[in-house]
């Protein structure tokens, strides 16, 4: 007979995990606020999108999809795959739970990398795994590094790719030198969330890799590009077997049919994304170059945010930078948990907010420390 608790008493490890604090919202005082913390789009959503949610709240009281095969059908079209192929899920982070749920159990280990999205590392503890964290190379994520770090026990790799908080990323060459050294068993999920706006020829969201081998995923979301991270829309690109896994414990029914409707008709609407992603790359580089000549050292983006690192001087950290710029109304992310406690990451807004952090940012360096 097990022994007796006075209350339910989780499994070992649950309550080791630091559960996940999202970016900031508020300012107290302030009442116009750029929330700037969680890498939403500026643009909000395709109009299509929008319209598509609207109609889908005539139909309320019925069950949705739970294939979201419309959902499936349209990003299969949109991207030239088989809809057999992917899976969606409530927001990418579902199915990075999904995976780990599946894959991991107690003794296994999970590799991530040291500046790695933290949904990873709570993922793995929550299937009673081990994390494994490798060092990055200048913010980079270090095939060397993961393969180095795999044991007997490794069951699944993480990689960001851009890397977020980073921004940075690493071409298809090294995703194929990573996956040909691990072992076959071994998942490599390639976490593709920024991948709409990369614009460099030597990078691949993973969808060549994941075609050519059977232990390959990519996940991707709505929630960036598309911005439509109020409805969880993400998805996986991944071989029919590892598909099959995650659909046996999934819930029947985990996508919502607003969400299914809205992310069929956003991912329509490329135009709508080629605009967006547009308007970010202008903005990176502008925000990188401003923000460099003001005297502040910036990790190179390819995503929709930067990560701006400050002097170790007093009165100019990121600690003191975060409080002036949320005095006046703009929200930046704290990054301490990710392993940069003297940085913030700005996510690319709305052009006003963009030469306001500029400015302020401008008129925070010049003050005497
Ligand atoms: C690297 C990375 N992966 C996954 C996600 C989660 O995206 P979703 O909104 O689809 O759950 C994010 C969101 O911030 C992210 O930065």
């Amino acid at each position: 007979m097990s022994v007796e608790m006075s209350k339910p008493v989780p499994r070992p490890g649950i309550l080791d995990i630091a559960a996940y604090v999202p970016g900031k919202e508020h300012a107290a005082g302030v009442t116009r606020v750029y929330k700037l913390s969680s890498n939403e789009t500026p643009l909000g959503a395709s109009p299509k999108a929008i319209e598509a949610f609207k109609a889908a709240a005539g139909n309320l009281e019925r069950y949705p999809d739970g294939q979201a095969l419309e959902l499936r059908e349209a990003i299969a079209s949109v991207h030239g795959l088989n809809p057999a192929n992917i899976l969606c899920g409530n927001g990418s982070d579902e199915l990075l739970g999904l995976l780990c749920h599946v894959y991991l159990g107690p003794g296994d280990e999970g590799i991530i990398t040291e500046h790695g999205f933290l949904v990873y590392k709570i993922q793995i503890m929550g299937a009673g795994a081990t994390p494994v964290v490798v060092k990055e190379k200048n913010h980079t994520v270090d095939v060397d590094a993961i393969l180095a770090a795999v044991t007997d026990k490794t069951k699944i790799v993480f990689i960001a790719n851009p890397g977020n908080p980073t921004g940075t990323y690493i071409p298809v060459s090294e995703i194929r030198r990573l996956q040909a050294g691990l072992p076959k068993h071994v998942v490599l999920v390639l976490d593709a969330a920024y991948a709409e706006y990369v614009r460099r020829n030597d990078y691949e969201s993973g969808i060549e890799v994941v075609s050519s081998n059977a232990n390959v995923v990519m996940t991707r979301t709505f929630s960036k590009a598309y911005g439509l991270a109020a409805l969880r829309v993400g998805w996986m690109y991944a071989p029919v077997e590892i598909i099959d896994a995650l659909n046996r414990v999934r819930g029947p029914f985990n996508m919502n049919a607003p969400a299914i409707a809205a992310g069929a008709a956003a991912i329509r609407d490329q135009s709508f994304i080629q605009e967006a992603v547009s308007f970010n790359q202008m903005w990176i580089e502008k925000l990188t170059n401003a923000l460099e000549a003001i005297g502040l050292k910036v990790t190179p983006s390819v995503a929709n945010f930067v990560l701006i690192h400050f002097p170790e001087t007093d009165g100019k950290r990121a600690a003191d930078a975060d409080e002036f710029l949320t005095s006046r109304g703009y929200i930046l992310r704290a990054v301490r948990s990710y392993g940069f406690p003297n940085s913030l990451r700005m996510s690319v807004g709305p052009e006003e907010a963009n030469h306001g952090v500029i400015e302020a940012l401008g008129e925070f360096m010049g003050r005497k420390a």
